[in-house]
Order: C-alpha cells, then structure tokens, then sequence
C-alpha cells in the first residue's frame, strides 16, 4: 500500500481587506470587542466578480506551480465548500474546467468547517487504495455575500470571511518518510441547528421563498454553544490521532487548528497542554474562512519553514454540523 504525502499548498485571499473598524461604522461593535472575544483583526470579503471557484483556482494553481507539476497530472479534485457558486452544482467542475484538465473527477463535499479535512481524509483513501495517484484537495469559502451585516447579525458578521487553500496530495513510498498516520472523525446532527443556514433548502415548498432571504438566510449561529462543544472536541479529536498514532504531545511540532476563535483555539492549546510555539494561529488576517482556514495555515507554516519533511503535525477542525475531526501527519 503506497503512503500518502502532501507535496505542496497554496492560498488565495480576496484583495479587500476589511477592518474591524469599517464593520464598526454598520454595525454596533468595536475593534476593541472583537479582538477580545474573537482575536481578529481583519478579514477578506470578495468584491463584485469574484467567485469561491476563483480563489480556489488561485489557491490549486499555487499549490501545482510548488508542487512542480502540470494540472495535467491530477487524477481528481476533492473540493469542500460550504458557499459553493450555485445551489448546484458545486464548485468542483468549475475548477475542473478553469484548470483545463480532463474529464477527472471532481466531488464537492459539503462538511463546513470540517471539509478541508474530511477531503484530505478522502485523498488518502483514493490513494492508499490504489485508485488514485495525484488528488487535489481544496477548501475555498465566500461567506461575505450572505453575510447579515446589520446589528442582528453581529455575532457572525465580525466573525466569518472569504479564502481559499489547496494541497497537491500524491501516493509515495515508504522511503519519502512522510505518511499520514492516523484520522479521528465525528459527527453529531443532534446540533445541526446551532450553526446553518436554513434556506433556500428543498425542504421548502417552494424552496425559493423571496421571504426567507431576511429570515432564514443568513449564517446563523449560538456562539456560546458551538464555543462549548468546540473546545471539547478538538482536543478530544487530537489526542485521538496521537493515541492512534502511538505519539504524545510533545512528539508534536506543529498543530494547526481551525481558525474559529482565537480563544477556542487557546483553550485547545491549554486543554492538551502544548507550548506556544506548537499551535499555529492567523485568524487575526484572515478572521474564519471556514474550510479554507487549515490549508491556507498551513501553507503559511510551510512558507514561513514552521514545517520540514519528517516533522509531526496535526490538523484539526470543528464546525456546523457539527462535524469534527483530525489527522496526524508525518510531513
Ligand atoms: N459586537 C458587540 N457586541 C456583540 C457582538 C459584536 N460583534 N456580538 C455579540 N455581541 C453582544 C451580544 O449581543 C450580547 O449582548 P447582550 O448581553 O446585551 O445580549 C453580548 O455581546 C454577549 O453575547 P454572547 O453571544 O453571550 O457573547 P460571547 O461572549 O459568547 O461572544 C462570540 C460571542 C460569537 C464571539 C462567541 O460566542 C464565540 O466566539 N463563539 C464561537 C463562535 C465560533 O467560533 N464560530 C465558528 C465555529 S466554526
């Protein structure tokens, strides 16, 4: 069985940046409250013309040109998206077709904040199964469009933003040294209501209701909630991978968290005891992007040589659904 290795990433952000304090002139908040309960300090929105299949096209062309590869060499495209283009369908085909490769196969997967990593764990399935060789896998979010940007909608409006990450994720030997070791994944539908969007959904008849734009369309979420159950399960989630990895904390250089909230990602760090220098944070830039939060620090890390081949690091994520999860990762 071949072992499986990310060769490289990439990221895209919009160009606009916005700031607290712009968010501070429509809304009643402040700079000062957001960057103590949520640690950001700007965000990306997208501007008119701009996709989510764009940026990841952006991010995967990135990610190819590291990788020292042609689009050409990609035998599929695993794409996680919660705020794809259309209803339908997803953004998968569109980067199939704006990367001009052939007719592979592309599957979006709708597992929100989870989803980059819920994908990687599907690459390494193809992989290690023989099917593919050379998946890439993308998380690319646009939550700014369906964003309440009102007094109402504050609790989520200072919170969530617009990215893309990708990784070029290929089948190796043993020799290369790096394989990834061990998944931990979770859901818990009991929760679903805490953090969604309701419409449009075909639960409704019809499922475009002009009303339902006001009421029902907008992020909605109980932060208090997803705050509790966040911190217990991404901890819970890593030491799993550790204990199925036969590795400890201190065996780890890097864990690279969803970027939720500054705080929830401190109170994981607290809760499985690592040192400043082994979490990696940057929801201060980029506020949370969803499933683009872990490839695009992850791309960081490894711009910045946080990360080297051999080196053991851990993702982890947690997000509506809810939907949770980690891998353990020999880079
Ligand atoms: N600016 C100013 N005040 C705000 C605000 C904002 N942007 N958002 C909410 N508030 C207010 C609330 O209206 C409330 O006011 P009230 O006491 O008069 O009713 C007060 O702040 C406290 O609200 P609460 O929701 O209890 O705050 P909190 O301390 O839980 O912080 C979050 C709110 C959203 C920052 C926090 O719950 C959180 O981070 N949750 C997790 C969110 C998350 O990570 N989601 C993504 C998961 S994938």
């Amino acid at each position: 069985m071949p072992n499986t290795r990310i060769l490289a990433t990439g990221r895209a952000v919009p160009d606009r940046v916005v700031t607290n304090a712009e968010l501070a002139e429509k809304i009643d908040t402040s700079d000062e409250w957001i960057r103590q309960r949520t640690g950001i300090e700007q965000r990306h929105w997208i501007a008119v013309g701009e996709s989510g299949s764009g940026l990841a096209l952006k991010a995967s062309e990135r990610a190819l040109a590291k990788a020292g590869i042609p689009a050409s060499d990609l035998d599929a495209i695993v794409y996680a998206t919660s705020t794809p283009d259309h209803f339908a369908p997803g953004g998968g085909v569109y980067l199939q077709r704006d990367l001009n490769v052939g007719t592979i196969p592309a599957l979006d997967i709708r597992t929100q904040c989870s989803g980059f990593v819920y994908g990687l764990s599907l690459a390494d399935c193809y992989i290690k199964s023989g099917m593919y060789r050379t998946v890439l896998v993308v998380g690319a979010e646009v939550q700014s469009t369906a964003m309440d940007v009102s007094d109402r909608g504050r609790n989520t409006a200072v919170i969530f933003a617009d990215g893309a990450g990708a990784a070029v994720v290929q089948a190796c030997d043993e020799a290369a040294g790096s394989e990834i070791l061990a998944w931990d994944l979770h859901s818990e539908g009991a929760h679903a209501e805490l953090l969604w969007v309701d419409a449009p959904g075909s639960v409704y008849h019809p499922r475009n209701q002009a009303e339902h734009i006001d009421s029902k369309g907008y992020l909605s979420m109980d932060g208090k909630e997803v705050f509790k159950h966040a911190v217990t399960r991404m901890p819970e989630s890593v030491q799993a991978v550790l204990d199925k990895g036969g590795k400890s904390t201190e065996d780890l250089t890097l864990l690279i968290p969803h970027q939720a909230n500054l705080r929830i990602s401190e109170m994981v760090q607290k809760r499985l005891g690592l040192r400043d220098d082994q979490v990696y944070n940057n929801i201060q830039r980029y506020g949370n992007t969803t499933s683009a939060t872990v490839p695009i620090a992850l791309d960081e890390c490894l711009e910045q040589g946080l990360i080297q081949r051999g080196d053991l690091i851990a993702l982890t994520a947690f997000g509506s659904g809810f939907l949770w999860g980690s891998a353990l990762i020999r880079y």
